[in-house]
């Protein structure tokens, strides 16, 4: 790995799981109430996001917004401040809002105790009017975090997705990620998943990593496939500003990195398509026939997001917000602080008007980004014309890239080739104005 930054040719500019990204977002002057925000929205299938800014450590390769540990009495205000923010969100719904998607992320959800998650439940249920127990309802854990109680409390309210973040089986190269776990710790954990009965198991790892060998990465993979995972998610590692790895300095060109982390995507993809999974996106694979119970990395095309906590985005048709956003510590806890002295949460405070050719794009983005591609008649229904009408100098570059697969009149759709390039093709697909806000935010 290298800190220096993606050459322009690289496959790994950035992972596009949102378009925008919130560093394009700014303050918002008028603070929009968001009763103005959301009347005129449809509210019949809204998808509710709630997020929790702790970890017991801080990885070397992560730049998520989350703190590390919590001093006495922190997660009890933050569940009052998310309890404040709920009630305010749900005043300015309709009557008639219905979520059809739940999803629980960070951080590390399951770094609050078993007594807090059943509280954390009682939000979503309570104070949006979410069933948790009618709905998918996904929720990321680590292993130290995967604890038999909390387990117990989130089948038990309706889980239908746990993620577990692995990232690698390997003891060493965990190390070299600055991942402070071991196998044997894992493997428990995944025991104690699987014994809690979610219908869906998805194991995340990555590639990429010091040391990690072709060879290493598939008896990681192996062992992922041993606990058969309905999902797995590979992400190639990316080192970014502010993180505990981007301070280690050079080990590996650019060149060298970005060869050697294409070459394990494709032994991970196919590895995983001979052991019968299939290809979601780039990152994202299902085992055939198995059910599709979470917020995972599907084209999910509709507006309707709320999300709750401090470094939630929400989305309607006409802006997307959230607060601000950090990756620095001192930031992070400034940035929380401050939330859960909020009373005030009628308002939106930052965010990205969704104006223009910006829906297109962002339907553009996250259909092409999957494996199935985006199907025309769709996109036809929705704004008339094609992507091949509205973002013609685009699709172009992708064709000439060998990118785009013509095998199908009905989808627009990646080559295998594309879908490797995924991190590229996304970013390439950002409008100048987008480009230019992301250009000029400053990591802090
Ligand atoms: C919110 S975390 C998962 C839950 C939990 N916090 C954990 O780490 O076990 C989301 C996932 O994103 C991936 N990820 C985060 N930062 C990454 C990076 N810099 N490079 C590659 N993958 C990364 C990791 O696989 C991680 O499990
Ligand atoms: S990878 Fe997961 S556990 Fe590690 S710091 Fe990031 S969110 Fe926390």
């Amino acid at each position: 790995m290298t800190t220096a930054p993606p050459r322009p040719d690289s496959p790994y500019q950035s992972y596009v799981y949102a378009y925008p990204h919130k560093t394009a977002y700014r303050p918002l002057p008028e603070r929009p109430p968001l009763r103005e925000l959301w009347a005129g929205e449809a509210q019949h299938a809204l998808s509710l996001y709630l997020h929790i800014p702790f970890c017991e450590v801080r990885c070397g390769f992560c730049n998520l917004f989350t703190r590390i540990g919590s001093p006495e009495g922190l997660t009890t205000a933050y569940l009052d401040a998310l309890e404040r923010q709920a009630t305010a969100v749900r005043a300015a719904l309709d009557g008639g809002a219905r979520f059809a998607l739940a999803a629980f992320g960070g951080g590390t959800p399951t770094y609050l105790t078993a007594g807090e998650l059943e509280r954390l439940c009682d939000i979503a249920e309570r104070r949006m009017g979410a069933d948790l127990r009618a709905i998918p309802l996904s929720v990321e854990a680590s292993p130290a975090t995967a604890t038999a109680d909390r387990l117990e409390v989130l089948a038990a309210r309706g889980t239908t997705r746990l993620s577990l973040g692995v990232q690698s089986f390997d003891d060493a190269e965990a190390r070299s990620a600055v991942r402070p776990q071991k196998r044997s710790e894992v493997e428990a954990a995944l025991g104690r998943i699987r014994a809690a009965g979610f219908p869906v198991l998805n194991i995340d790892l990555i590639y990429g990593i010091d040391g990690q060998t072709e060879a290493s990465w598939l008896r990681s993979l192996d062992t992922a496939l041993a606990w058969q995972p309905e999902e797995l998610y590979l992400y190639p590692l990316y080192v970014r500003p502010l993180t505990g790895l981007a301070r280690r300095g050079e080990q590996e060109s650019r060149a060298a990195w970005d060869a050697r982390r294409l070459a394990l995507y494709r032994a991970g993809r196919d590895h995983l398509l001979a052991h019968g999974y299939q290809q979601v996106s780039m990152r994202m694979f299902r085992r055939a026939a198995s059910p599709q119970a979470g917020a995972g990395e599907y084209a999910c095309q509709t507006d309707g997001m709320v999300g709750l906590g401090c470094g939630a985005r929400s989305y309607t048709s006409q802006l997307h917000y959230s607060f601000d956003y950090a990756v620095n510590a001192t930031e992070v806890r400034g940035i929380i602080d401050d939330y859960v002295a909020t009373e005030d949460f009628h308002r939106a405070e930052v965010g990205h008007r969704m104006d223009g050719a910006e829906p297109r794009r962002r339907h553009l983005v996250q259909s092409l980004l999957q494996a199935e591609g985006l199907p025309l008649a769709d996109y036809r229904a929705r704004f008339g014309g094609s992507p091949a009408e509205d973002f013609p100098a685009e699709l172009a570059e992708f064709a000439e890239r060998g990118w785009l697969d013509d095998g199908d009149a009905e989808f627009l759709r990646l080559s295998p080739e594309g879908l490797a390039h995924s991190d590229a093709a996304g970013p390439m697909l950002f409008s100048p104005e987008v480009r230019a806000l992301m250009a000029a935010y400053e990591a802090k």
